[in-house]
């Protein structure tokens, strides 16, 4: 069955077209709005192999939309209608990713025509490692292992810091996987100064997703007993990583590890929205910048069509700024969410960490941000049993400045 959305502000033709296309034995309309922003809404809750949508669309219009569309469900195939003759109008539809065009008006038999060709097109396009790798396409996990999605709405607001810190604080009493899901542009190899051979693309490549002994093969040692599988070495690679073998690796990492806490990218993708879908909590990090604020605002909606109730939700707020911030209240209010932590302003200390390759969490377990981010930690997984306590680095002169490997490799 292909499943489609319809948006168009005229009910009439929303009733029109989904009467001729109740005709077809094979086509069935999942969802319908009647502006952008509904049916960017319905698109994410319904997640349609193909979405028609008119260029004139009330609210963010059909450009937009498609944009959108095609950002967040690449999965999803858009048809654009429009009243516009001019080859301009063609020539945007193209650009925004919209993958086939139709001039209104058209017939019933036509339009019927291009929703299959554009769903053939993506079915061609599905790579064959994604569907074989998909064991796991459910969201219910079939082991113990809690994933842990850090998220963030705005570039930069301390995400990577705040993964890689928090991870090796969780691994003080758990066995903790670091996933970079930033498959573009991933910071895990630099934050941790490791340069790894293979990455999450090899195992995607390789339909390895979901072979356990592969997997530990390719994951590394990282810093505090945390096992990290790092991102891709160069951009495109993150092409190979699909959310089905996402799905396929997070399902498998449960079964061995207590705690999986995945880094994600600055922009939403399908990937980091998969993620979030997947993850027994998801870290919202802002700081208190008035954009990221507002960004976080817009992610928060985004979640509740995920359905992230707030009991799988937490809010943490980064003091990456010296000046210049809101007030703690006021971006809670506007958020309706108390922050669950606080990280405090420590340049000296995160800037020493990241110069360095190595988590603050380890160096300086004192410290405030370390603090911080350890009690953020306890409350994700509360350290029960055996605990490997926080030890300060042992005194002594100060280390010389290590080579970056990974930055140097990368
Ligand atoms: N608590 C803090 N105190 C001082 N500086 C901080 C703090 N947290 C983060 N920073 C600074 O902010 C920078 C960005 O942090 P980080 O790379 O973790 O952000 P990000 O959200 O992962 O970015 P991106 O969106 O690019 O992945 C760091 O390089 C660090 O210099
Ligand atoms: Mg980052």
């Amino acid at each position: 069955m292909i499943r489609v959305l319809l948006a168009d502000e005229s009910a009439r033709i929303i009733e029109n077209v989904t009467r001729r296309l109740s005709q077809e034995g094979d086509l069935v309309v999942c969802a319908v709005a009647q502006d952008g922003d509904t049916a960017l809404q319905e698109a994410l809750r319904t997640r349609p192999d193909v979405a028609v949508v008119d260029a004139g669309l009330p609210g963010m219009d059909g450009i937009q939309t498609t944009e959108m569309l095609v950002q967040y469900l690449p999965g999803t195939g858009v048809i654009l209608l429009s009243l516009d003759v001019e080859n301009e109008a063609f020539r945007r539809a193209m650009l925004a990713g919209a993958r086939e065009f139709l001039q209104k008006p058209f017939g019933g038999d036509e339009l019927v025509s291009a929703i299959r060709r554009v769903h053939a097109f993506l079915l061609r396009k599905a790579t064959p490692t994604a569907t074989s790798a998909t064991g796991a396409t459910a969201a219910t996990p079939s082991s113990e292992g809690r994933l842990f999605t850090v998220v963030g709405a705005k570039g930069g607001v301390g995400k990577s810091v705040i993964a890689v810190n928090c991870a090796v604080a969780l691994a003080r009493s758990h066995r903790v996987a670091l996933v970079d899901g930033s498959l573009q542009f991933g910071d895990i190899g630099v934050l941790l100064d490791v340069s790894p051979e293979r990455t999450i693309s090899d195992l995607a490549a390789n339909n390895a997703v979901a072979d356990r002994d592969v997997i530990a093969e390719v994951m590394i040692d990282g810093p505090g007993g945390v096992r990290v599988l790092a991102a891709p070495s160069s951009p495109e690679l993150a092409d190979y990583v699909t959310t089905q073998h996402l799905r396929a690796l997070i399902d498998e990492l449960r079964h061995t590890y207590d705690c999986i806490v995945v880094d994600t990218a600055p922009h939403l993708s399908e990937i980091s929205l998969d993620l979030v879908e997947m993850a027994d909590k998801v870290v919202l990090v802002t700081d208190l910048s008035a954009t990221a604020v507002k960004n976080a605002r817009l992610l928060q909606t985004v979640m509740g069509v995920l359905k992230v109730d707030s009991s799988r939700f937490m809010l943490v707020i980064n003091h990456r700024e010296a000046a210049g911030e809101l007030a703690r209240a006021y971006a809670e209010e506007l958020l309706k969410t108390a922050a669950t932590v606080e990280i405090p302003y420590d340049p000296g200390v995160v800037a020493t960490s990241i110069g360095r390759g190595v988590p603050f969490a380890l160096a300086q377990p004192q410290s405030s941000v370390a603090m911080a981010v350890t009690a953020l930690a306890e409350i994700l997984a509360p350290s029960v049993g055996v605990h490997r306590p926080a030890e300060p680095a042992p005194p002594g002169p100060e280390p010389a400045p290590r080579r970056r490997r990974r930055l140097l490799t990368r």
